[in-house]
């Protein structure tokens, strides 16, 4: 009885104690941009604090806030600042880059998100090329499996204006259901593969050594080199969607990959049990009063 009433008040305190907290550090909890969003419509776009239920501990993403229902940013490439996409496991594994600028949010952050330990999500992938033009690719679901599975790439029905570029434009390349491979773990299935008169082993090298979902090659590659306006057309490694600009190698100006919660809890209307947890972002990262917390949770 009184340990029920005393267990309210404490999770009342907590809230107030996250809001002070996310006013100081500008940054929220959740477990993903879509939940806080919800809890906190006039949230706007930037750096946030999330921490999915698949993550052992939090991390920062860049949720952007302008579309519809709030997104989680896993992928961005503007060539504004000159960051290398030519990275090995480790640091495709942990993500590299700058949140509020060109980065990669990191397969094992990704996983834990979208994983069997995380929530249902959907992609949107947006391009731009260097004629003012746009296009988008829409994935009704996307996860990926564990490292252990080599965070292989699932993606549901596509709809949109950039076509399939996953599925690719020609039989055999399907990225839908490949591991990830870098330079420095293939798992591209060439063995070799031949286009016109090269043969090679490795997309990741023919690619400029970055990291992606390699099939053979494959028709998209997010994660090359980027190039400038008037030199981006020609490249073996550049920043591809094949489906929309192709088949001719067309380096792209821009993209986004970032994903939506799409299951029915994106909108809790008061802490549930589960949301608690939500709440140990904030106080592990401030580093005190993490023994209050797990009285809570204890409680329960
Ligand atoms: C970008 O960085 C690469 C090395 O990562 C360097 O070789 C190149 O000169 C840089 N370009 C510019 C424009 O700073
Ligand atoms: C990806 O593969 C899965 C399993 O084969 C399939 O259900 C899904 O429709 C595929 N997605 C696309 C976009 O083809």
């Amino acid at each position: 009885m009184g340990g029920a009433s005393h267990l309210t008040c404490r999770v009342a305190l907590l809230l107030c104690l996250s809001i002070t907290a996310s006013n100081q550090l500008s940054v929220s909890s959740g477990t993903d941009c879509t939940r806080i969003k919800a809890l906190n419509p006039r949230a706007v776009s930037g750096v946030y604090l999330i921490q999915p239920a698949g993550a052992s501990l939090p991390f920062q993403v860049f949720c952007d806030m302008a579309a519809e229902g709030g997104w989680t940013v896993l992928q961005r490439r503007s060539g504004t600042e000159n960051i290398s996409f030519r990275r090995g496991w480790a640091q495709y594994r942990n993500g590299f880059g700058k949140l509020h600028g060109d980065h990669w949010l990191g397969l094992e952050k990704m996983w834990s998100l979208t994983g069997s330990r995380g929530g249902r999500f959907r992609l949107r992938v947006e391009l731009q090329d260097f004629k003012g033009g746009s296009a988008f690719a829409d994935y009704s679901t996307f996860r990926l499996g564990s490292e252990r599975e080599s965070y292989r790439l699932h993606v549901g029905a596509y709809s949109g204006t950039a076509g399939d570029a996953f599925q690719g434009t020609y039989p055999g390349i399907d990225q839908n259901g490949s591991a990830f491979s870098t330079r420095d773990r293939d798992n591209d299935g060439c063995s070799p593969c031949v286009f016109g008169d090269i043969a090679m082993m490795s997309c990741s090298e023919l690619q400029g050594g970055s990291g992606w979902w390699f099939s053979s090659c494959g028709s998209a590659n997010l994660n090359g080199d980027w190039h400038p306006r008037g030199d981006n057309i020609g490249w073996s490694s550049g920043v591809y969607w094949k489906s929309w600009k192709g088949p001719a190698p067309y380096s792209l100006r821009a993209s986004v990959m970032k994903v939506k919660r799409c299951d029915s809890s994106s909108a809790p209307d008061q802490p549930a049990p589960s949301e608690l947890r939500r709440f140990s972002g904030i106080r592990l990262s401030q580093g005190r009063s993490h023994e209050s917390l797990k009285l809570i949770r204890f409680q329960k």
